[in-house]
């Protein structure tokens, strides 16, 4: 029988022919507790996996409370008013650790990811651009949102889901994200915001936001189109705040007016949670928030879902107040130093050049020189080669602009240990030799490339 079509499955993801139909007994717990356990070891491990952003690694006591809140029910606040304020205490927080100007004004909630968090940011951003428009007699047709080719894929699907056109700015040559001259091309009357990403996908670094953010007052001066920033900081905006305190990307620009970040990936917390907090409450407009009545009490929800599990707000909370400033400060900078350490081994490895290099996200991207491409050596099958010792470390093109060339990338997170990375530069000396020694008559020539490895 061919595979079943499965949205969000690619089309290398491992099908089996187990299960196509629906069980039709009962079996034993243990028997099937057992089964399934086995079944799973075939999955990679995740510790391995630098290709994520997610959180790999909790201390017990964290995954403890995870266990005994996974029967609480989040958006029932009149039945579990204490998570529901947990909940209200962790928007406090960050509207702290983002310098909202009143964190008492500063409005958030939690959501599944930062991609659920973006997309009712830039909700946000469009009724309040259809708000002026209709305040000022005009048409809402053809909203725009503005941002460099480099935004995760959550972008575009807010883009196609509502009806928004994206204009995604080309990258080029020594240009890997968006800058401030590029702007006044894309922005016009019918632009809903710009979005800067702190922590771009594809290798690491930051978007000059506050930069981005004088390009826009230029523009207004010129034109007088008022555009307001959201910045994406699905995982800087838990970095910044403790490796890069100096740098000007939040609140305390006055141009940004929403941010978005992932508990589960700097905050961490195990993938399901992300923020989203608006600079006051003049920044979320009051019509996209609803009342519900039927669990119990009066209560307002603004989410693309509805019934979640309380577990990770509780793990949230539970990570703030365990680590606190100094805790993630002293987490991230650890990882920062993997990562340049990592980047910098690997910039000594004759086939590879470094793109970014640790110095922003605990993360960087690096490709094959020319010279390594012309001996037929490719990012993909170096992929594949660490695959095998099962490391995960994707290869992908770069986005618009530069697509001609390829990356791979690796992400340093909390529980990936300066030993991990000796033994994955280990291996990646290894991988090349290994497939140098796979293409006829380039041996001696990748020998050369490498001479750290003979
Ligand atoms: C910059 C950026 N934005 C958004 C997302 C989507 O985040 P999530 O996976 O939490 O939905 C990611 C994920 O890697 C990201 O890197």
């Amino acid at each position: 029988m061919p595979p079943t079509s499965v949205p969000g499955h690619s089309d290398t993801t491992y099908e089996t022919t187990y299960d196509t139909a629906f069980p039709r007994d009962e079996s034993a717990p243990r028997a099937v507790y057992d089964a399934i356990r086995d079944e799973l070891l075939l999955d990679g491990r995740s510790r391995l996996n630098l290709a994520t952003f997610g959180t790999t690694w909790m201390e017990d006591e964290a995954r403890l409370l995870m266990a005994e809140t996974a029967d609480k029910n989040l958006v029932d606040t009149d039945e579990y008013p204490q998570v529901a304020d947990m909940e209200a205490r962790c928007v406090r927080m960050l509207a702290d650790l983002w310098h909202a100007p009143d964190p008492a004004r500063a409005t958030g909630c939690s959501t599944t990811g930062s991609s659920e968090a973006a997309m009712l940011a830039a909700l946000a951003l469009k009724r309040r651009w259809e708000h002026r428009r209709r305040a000022a007699g005009r048409d809402t047709e053809r909203p725009n949102i503005v941002a460099g080719a480099n935004v995760q894929v959550c972008w575009k699907k807010f883009c196609s889901y509502f009806a928004v056109e994206p204009r995604l700015v080309p990258l080029a040559p020594g240009r890997l994200h968006l800058t401030p001259e590029m702007l006044a091309q894309y922005c016009d009357d019918r632009t809903i915001g710009v979005v800067g990403i702190l922590g771009s996908t594809f290798d690491g670094s930051y978007e000059p936001i506050a930069d981005l953010c004088l390009a826009l007052d230029g523009i207004e001066r010129a034109t007088g189109h008022d555009i307001p920033v959201h910045v994406d900081g699905a995982s800087g905006a838990m970095v910044a705040p403790f490796l890069d305190p100096d740098l000007l990307w939040d609140f305390r620009l006055g141009r940004v007016a929403s941010i978005n970040t992932s508990g589960h990936k700097y905050g961490q917390v195990f993938p399901g949670i992300g923020w989203a907090l608006w600079r006051d409450k003049e920044a979320l407009p009051a019509d996209l928030v609803h009342h519900v009545d039927y669990l119990g009490g009066e209560m307002t929800t603004f989410s693309l879902t509805f019934t979640r599990s309380a577990s990770h707000v509780a793990a949230q909370y539970y990570t703030f107040h365990r680590y606190g400033h100094e805790g993630l400060r002293r987490l991230h900078l650890a990882s920062r130093r993997t990562a340049r350490g990592l980047a910098a081994g690997i910039a000594e490895l004759a086939p590879f050049e470094l793109l970014t290099d640790g110095s922003e996200l605990p993360a960087f991207a690096f490709r094959l020189t020319d010279r390594a491409h012309a001996r037929g050596l490719h990012e993909r099958g170096i992929a594949l080669a660490m695959r095998a010792r099962g490391w995960q470390v994707p290869a992908y093109p770069l986005p618009a602009g530069v697509s001609d060339t390829w990356a791979l990338r690796v992400v340093v997170r909390t529980g990936f240990t300066p030993r991990l990375a000796a033994l994955f530069l280990d291996d990646l000396r290894q991988a090349v030799r290994t497939l140098g020694g796979a293409v006829p008559g380039v041996v001696g020539e990748l020998e050369e490339l490498v001479p750290a490895v003979g």
